[in-house]
């Protein structure tokens, strides 16, 4: 089967500890629970989400060749993403990230050099009759292909017509913001944001007037609000959504919420769900992953979510 997604970003190994005592201070050791070793990087995510809820997807990234790559590939094929399009770069390690979890945010530390070298003259845009979509994934992160974004765009529109486009900016590390990113929104049909991002990059001062002005942008917005669920602008009209686990039961950790609600988003869209399906859709996968260590899940999660919609 050839993939219908194909995902241009991140794309590393997470270590994530889960039920830590504290925060860790200089001089001092804490404790966590548990730690978990998974796939991570918002694109490696979304990739793996979305190929297992059955949309074969690809991506499109940097990778070493060590032990960590070995897992991540291992992964990704496991979940039925298709990692032919990766980058294995001999001389340079595998991008990792540490998250502390706790139940109301998290915090990173990360080393991606590899992944940030990714240049737009190592992706290659031949061969994607079969795509249907293209999402971007941690736009702030990819310094190498951020001058290239709208060429990369240009060429794939003249070549494949029909390709739709989505974009997840995540967090700016440099806490920039620059305004040049609503060139990309301009010829992009999805964006997804969470709430801090929309707030930083629209440089409003509440969700409701930062969706209203990226609207004028994108036909499809998205603000993810964490457990307050979603605001979404979709072709001019407003829609509120919650979450159905208001109280947390069963919150294991974050990591990775928002690019399963950007799966599963993607899935709905181009199941031709329509709208309000596709929104409830989406929250229900970011709801069931934070049940889980890590962005991926497991086998019972994907099981539960196939169950009460119904997808085969
Ligand atoms: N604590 C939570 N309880 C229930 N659902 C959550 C929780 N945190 C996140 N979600 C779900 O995940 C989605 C994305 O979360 P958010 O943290 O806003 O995005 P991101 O991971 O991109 O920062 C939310 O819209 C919601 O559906
Ligand atoms: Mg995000």
């Amino acid at each position: 089967m050839n993939p219908e997604c194909l995902v241009i970003g991140d794309l590393n190994c997470d270590l994530i500890f889960n039920g830590l005592a504290g925060f860790p201070e200089l001089g001092k050791e804490i404790l966590s629970r548990d730690y978990d070793i998974v796939i991570g990087g918002s694109g490696g995510i979304f990739t793996a989400v979305l190929s297992r809820l059955g949309i074969k997807t690809s991506i499109i990234s940097k990778v070493g060749n060590d032990n960590y790559s070995k897992f991540i590939l291992d992964e990704l094929q496991k979940s039925g993403a298709d990692i032919s399009r990766i980058i294995i770069n001999e001389n340079t390690k595998t991008g990792i990230t540490v998250s502390l979890s706790y139940e109301r945010n998290k915090s990173q530390i990360s080393s991606l050099n590899l992944v940030k070298s990714l240049k737009a003259d190592e992706i290659c845009l031949k061969n994607l009759e079969s795509i249907r979509h293209i999402h971007f994934s941690s736009y702030y992160m990819m310094d190498g292909l951020k001058p290239n974004y709208l060429n990369i765009i240009e060429k794939i529109k003249s070549a494949y017509k029909e390709i739709t486009f989505s974009i997840d900016t995540n967090d700016d590390p440099d806490n920039v913001w620059e305004p040049s990113i609503y060139e990309i929104f301009k010829n992009v049909d999805i964006l997804f944001l969470n709430k801090k991002e929309a707030i930083k990059i629209s440089r409003e001062t509440s969700v409701e007037e930062a969706i209203n002005k990226l609207a004028n942008y994108v036909k499809k917005v998205v603000i993810k609000l964490g457990r307050e669920g979603y605001l979404a602008k979709i072709n001019g009209k407003l829609y509120r959504g919650f979450c159905r686990n208001i109280d947390n039961k069963n919150f294991l950790d974050g990591t990775g919420s928002g690019d399963n609600f950007d799966a599963g988003f993607v899935f709905g869209f181009l199941k031709g769900f329509g709208i309000e399906k596709t929104l409830e859709f989406a929250t229900y996968c970011a709801e069931k992953s934070i049940e889980y260590s890590g962005g991926f899940g497991s086998d019972e999660k994907f099981d539960e979510i196939r169950k009460v919609y119904k997808i085969n």
